[in-house]
């Protein structure tokens, strides 16, 4: 068959399947635009045939293959490219994100109250020079009690319903224990801030079995109970608000000599009166005094130059007056419709 008969074909059967490939893939048409154009394909074997081609015609045969090789080349590159947009297309389509659609929030957790509390009081006391000191929640009965003032038979162990592992061993009753860690290890200035789970054998709205404590202590030359009093005032007003005073009323504790329980004016009434203070414009908060001298003369600490105070709080109870929380279960059953309220 003579050439340019062959370049006719070739060239017709190049559109032939391009024409009948127009939904084809881009891989497909690279394909077959080699089986034309590549080292192999059917121009270069046509190529080799230029040599049975007479000298005189060359020139021509040589530029109707060479016509054709570009024209079918721009044919096959527009289709291919043409393809790869399409496919891209498709593909931005069916990966397309509809930025509109409401998000699937994965739920959070919130600080629990005790935690709020916590931190607030330990910023705030942080901030007035004290270090915090963490103690065993398995004390001996020396810590807990003993080295407290309180010996065995002495009727203020009555005041804390105990859990006992041993005779010697139980679950800390009070916080007032790290008192005497820190004052056998540490000569004054001390001023320690020491919070932590706390265990009695008790139960109900206002009660439970574990609950948290924050104590302080600070022990230096010259401490007073104007000293207490100073410091309570700052804790009350960053606690509860501008405004909270607070009052000292002689308690009792083993400990401490003389012993106060403290009180804020009531931040809900402003001391007027109200159900949440029963009408008396006053919370009680916290328990406090000045370290009994027996205290610190068994912690080797002289209590002819040292003087100091010490204070107790519920922390649970801080956060069920400062949150307006009426039963303490709330506290600790974990119901996340209770916790969300925490979120800020
Ligand atoms: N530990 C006492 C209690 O749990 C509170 C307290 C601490 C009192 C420090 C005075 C000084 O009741």
């Amino acid at each position: 068959m003579d050439i340019r008969q062959k370049i006719k074909e070739i060239e017709n059967s190049a559109h032939e399947a391009l024409s009948s490939k127009r939904a084809a893939l881009a891989d497909d048409l690279i394909k077959l635009k080699n089986d034309f154009l590549g080292k192999t394909g059917r121009i270069s074997e046509l190529m080799k045939g230029m040599r049975d081609v007479a000298p005189e015609d060359r020139p021509t045969v040589g530029k109707l293959l060479n016509d054709l090789r570009s024209a079918i080349g721009e044919k096959f590159d527009a289709a291919i490219e043409g393809a790869k947009a399409k496919e891209l297309e498709l593909r931005f389509k069916k990966e397309a994100v509809d930025v509109t659609m409401p998000g699937r929030t994965p739920e959070t957790g919130a600080v629990h109250p005790n935690t709020l509390v916590k931190d607030e009081l330990v910023s705030i006391f942080a901030g007035m020079g004290f270090e915090v000191f963490e103690g065993p929640e398995i004390e001996n009965d020396y810590y807990n009690f003993t080295a407290l003032n309180t010996p065995a038979d002495h009727p203020a162990r009555d005041m804390q319903d105990t859990f006992y592992i041993s005779e010697n061993l139980l679950l800390r009753t009070q916080t007032s224990a790290g008192q005497i860690r820190v004052m056998e290890n540490k000569k004054p200035p001390i001023k320690i801030l020491s919070p932590g789970k706390v265990y009695r054998s008790d139960d109900d709205a206002t009660h439970s079995p574990m609950f948290s404590q924050m104590e302080g202590l600070v022990v230096d030359k010259g401490i007073t109970l104007c000293d207490l009093k100073g410091m309570l005032d700052v804790f009350a007003e960053r606690i509860f608000g501008k405004g909270v005073k607070t009052r000292l009323r002689p308690s009792y504790f083993p400990f401490t000599e003389p012993s106060v329980e403290v009180d804020v004016s009531c931040f809900e009434c402003g001391g007027k009166g109200c159900r949440l203070c029963k009408g008396t414009g006053w919370i009680e908060v916290l328990g406090a005094g000045m370290v009994n001298r027996r205290v610190l003369e068994g912690c080797g600490i002289d209590p002819d130059v040292y003087s100091g105070f010490a204070f107790g709080m519920g922390i649970e109870r801080i956060a069920m007056l400062k949150y307006g929380v009426n039963n303490m279960k709330l506290l600790f059953e974990g119901d996340i419709r209770f916790l969300k309220q925490f979120k800020d």
